[in-house]
């Protein structure tokens, strides 16, 4: 079959569509912020939905069979994860997801774990909830965040402890974890009785020669405590359309979630958001491989830049984010959004937004065609390069 070319070049004016990216930040201010992209989806998922569009009816959807195979399919294709169609349940997207998922296993003042510096709504979803976080900080080696072991057992082994919310790969610190780091921690939850609520909504994005494995890929065991959480929306750029899924092998934990859900009013699907996922996965091979090949020429030109700077890069292995570590230049949160939006004028997020291990950091979105991420880089190089003094900036 021939090969789709998609243009990630191309530039697409988006103020104006009501996109939350760009509504935070003044126009002249280069929003990196949220993480979605400045990528058109594919344009098979644009032509389907032009088509269904036409239709003129969009009444309440059926439950998506289809849907279903497209992400056994992918999960099969791309990950080597065989999934059968009926493990998949939709969700109104990830963090939803995680919310039922919370609500489903553990009661009010139980604890649930999770590794920080991460994805602020884990430790909201959390507490919102009345579930206490526990965190298990990650550690910073050189330019590369490791697990500490020894304090995520112990974590685990409180007998309060009732679930782990792994982030893989990593929002912020960009690490795609290892088999042998998947493994250790099953084992630990396993022997604790602690089910794992996997968030692999960037495992497309992942560069060689690191693979994302999804953890309840391991073995059957594993899988048994495991609920994975995926969506087309990192991917192929679709957040807007509120489109995801859980896939669980172990019924118990499927039909607990489903109760969730179904309490709550939360199923149902997105009709617009179920077909662009379907035509998605279905056939999204060449845009996913492209992207990930467009990102990767991305962060080596970041790299370059950022070389000339005081801002050090914690070289990620997966996701379109980039974690900078500033405290070089100060560790003050207010002082680097000053530096960033009001001097540099690059909307990037604030570390401390990702737990108190944040602080001293940003988090830049590149997702963005070379151009856009070029004038960014220029703009962070001209005000945080290497021997302006920190009177200078200050
Ligand atoms: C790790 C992670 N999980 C979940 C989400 C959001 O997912 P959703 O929009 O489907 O709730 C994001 C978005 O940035 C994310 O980075």
């Amino acid at each position: 079959m021939a090969i789709l070319f998609h243009d990630f070049d191309d530039i697409t004016i988006r103020w104006g569509t009501d996109s939350k990216k760009y509504g935070l930040y003044p126009k002249d201010v280069i929003p990196m912020w949220i993480a979605d992209s400045d990528f058109k989806s594919p344009q098979a998922v644009i032509d389907a939905l032009a088509q269904r569009l036409q239709h003129g009816i969009f009444g309440y959807p059926s439950e998506s069979q289809r849907l279903k195979k497209a992400v056994s399919l992918w999960e099969g294709k791309r990950h080597a994860f065989e999934v059968t169609p009926d493990w998949v349940t939709f969700i109104p997207g990830v963090v939803g997801g995680l919310v039922c998922a919370i609500r489903a296993f553990s009661r009010p003042g139980d604890k649930v774990l999770i590794q920080t510096p991460c994805y602020p709504p884990f430790a909201a979803s959390i507490e919102n909830n009345g579930r206490r976080v526990l965190c298990n900080p990650l550690l910073l080696k050189e330019e590369r965040y490791e697990i500490d072991f020894g304090h995520f057992e112990r974590l685990c082994q409180d007998s309060q402890t009732r679930l782990f919310i792994l982030c893989n790969p990593q929002n912020p610190t960009g690490r795609v974890f290892s088999e042998f780091e998947l493994r250790e921690m099953a084992r630990i939850c396993m022997e604790n009785d602690i089910l794992i609520l996997s968030d692999e909504i960037h495992c497309d994005i992942v560069y060689p020669p690191q693979q994302h494995i999804p953890m309840a890929s391991l073995s059957p065991k594993i899988a048994d405590y495991c609920v994975t959480f995926i969506s087309a929306s990192k991917t192929f750029n679709l957040p807007g359309f509120r489109t995801a899924v859980t896939i669980a092998s172990n019924s118990i934990l499927r039909s607990r979630i489903h109760d969730v859900l179904t309490a709550n009013k939360a199923t149902g699907q997105n009709i617009m958001g179920t077909l662009a996922s379907c035509v998605a996965f279905e056939s999204g091979t060449d845009y996913a491989d492209q992207l990930v090949r467009y990102l990767k020429k991305n962060l080596d030109l970041a790299k370059v830049k950022l070389k000339k700077t005081k801002l050090r890069l914690v070289n990620p292995e997966g996701t379109y984010l980039l974690w900078l570590d500033c405290r070089e230049v100060t560790e003050d949160p207010d002082k680097l959004m000053e530096f960033f939006v009001r001097k540099a004028k690059v909307g990037v997020q604030n570390g401390t937004d990702f737990g108190e291990e944040g602080r001293g950091f940003v988090r830049i979105n590149i997702a963005c065609p070379h151009s856009i991420l070029d004038d960014a880089l220029r703009r962070i190089q001209d005000c945080f390069e290497d021997g302006i003094s920190q009177a200078t900036v200050a």
